[in-house]
């Protein structure tokens, strides 16, 4: 029997130039929020094709300090996918407002816009739709809702730099977007996060919030808010950089990866992704259904014994305890689909280190442990 290591879910492909670029920035001894950081947030932007690019510590901080920058706190409602990372709903929380669930839809993962307007109140500030796996939302509907209720949309594109749907970049049409960097995704600084805007006015406070409230007037600091210390460091910044030189070539390496899965996969009772017509979809996770009658989470045992790493896909949120013991929602009534995803999603290894046979292999031990 053929032996092979341990396929593990993700392991960032870091080469020789990234680890050069790392260096270099060591050797400088300039290792905080420097020149690196500018280079990111320049070459980022215009990829993306927005006015400013201000980058953190993680895709988490980019969400704490949107909100924050939006003056939302206690009192507030801010409309969230039931199904996202906890993190969407976990800085609702931490600026004091309330997150409110919208189911999500059964084919993208994404939150159905359909069934948002009934969610709206007059307390409602935000909506922060995710662009879940690195699918990206439709808008329209939530951005034509935005407008009627004067509600400001922040885009959760934490797993989908790159994604599009028709023209428009996962992240440049709410008037904030915010990007990870975390070793999950396809381009990595271990840590690290960046919000988008075309606001120039939010964008001089993000820079001042990231960073203690320090403004700079001629020269001299004023510390004209309570700030953080949100900021990235020349050595993440340096590591993401040098791997965003390749990220077209890893985007399209990643699509013939997923063709190999949906090849795989189809005569299978798994549940495939859907990837809507003029859709980019940037793979970060490529997530399937378990069949109706298996346990998923026996099935992610089976494979991790058989030497595979696989994980399920995203939390449902309010059926986490934290947020189960706070607002008791009763999720199978309420956001069935959110529950189903998180119950029977499972997310397999697709990454630049792995190659066609490696993703044969996977697809052969799945359908062998299937129905074990
Ligand atoms: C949808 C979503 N939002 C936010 C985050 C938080 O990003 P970070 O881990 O960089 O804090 C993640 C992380 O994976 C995520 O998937």
């Amino acid at each position: 029997m053929e032996t092979r290591a341990f396929i593990p879910l993700m392991i960032p492909d870091i080469q020789q130039q990234d680890i050069d670029a790392v260096n270099e920035v060591l050797r400088s001894g300039m290792l905080i929020q420097g020149k690196k950081v500018e280079a990111l947030e320049e070459q980022i932007a215009a990829y993306l094709g927005v006015k400013h690019a201000i980058a953190v510590s993680n895709g988490t901080a980019t969400l704490h300090l949107a909100l924050v920058v939006l003056g939302i706190g206690p009192g507030d409602e801010v409309i969230v996918p039931a199904l996202s990372y906890i993190a969407t709903a976990n800085v609702v929380e931490l600026v004091g407002a309330t997150p409110v669930f919208v189911d999500i839809e059964t084919q993208t993962f994404n939150i159905n816009a359909e069934l948002i307007e009934q969610k709206i109140t007059p307390k409602t500030k935000a909506i922060i739709p995710v662009h879940e796996f690195g699918q990206a939302c439709n808008l329209e509907t939530i951005l034509s809702l935005s407008q009627k209720y004067k509600l400001a949309v922040i885009e959760d594109a934490a797993c989908a730099l790159g994604a599009k749907s028709g023209d428009s970049f996962a992240g440049t049409q709410g008037v904030l977007g915010s990007f990870s960097f975390h070793p999950r995704k396809a381009i990595t600084s271990g840590e690290g996060g960046l919000l988008v805007t075309n606001n120039d006015e939010i964008a001089k406070k993000l820079r001042v919030l990231r960073n203690h409230g320090i403004e700079y007037q001629n020269g001299k600091m004023d510390f004209v808010s309570a700030g953080f210390n949100y900021r990235m460091t020349d050595i993440q910044a340096a590591l993401v950089l040098s791997q965003f030189q390749r990220f077209d070539q890893i985007l399209s390496y990643k699509q013939k990866l997923a063709a190999i899965y949906f090849e795989e996969l189809q005569e299978t009772d798994f549940i495939l992704p859907t990837v809507p017509k003029n859709h980019f979809h940037t793979w970060q996770s490529f997530h399937i259904l378990v069949p109706e009658n298996n346990d998923r989470d026996k099935l992610i045992d089976k494979l991790k014994q058989r030497g595979i790493g696989v994980n399920l896909g995203a939390q449902c949120i309010p059926n986490e305890t934290f947020y189960q013991k706070k607002y008791q929602l009763n999720c199978a009534e309420l956001v069935p689909n959110a529950l189903k995803a998180n119950q029977k999603g499972l997310v397999l290894p697709l990454y630049e280190r792995l190659n066609d046979s490696d993703l044969k292999h996977i697809c052969a031990i799945l359908k062998e442990v299937v129905y074990e």
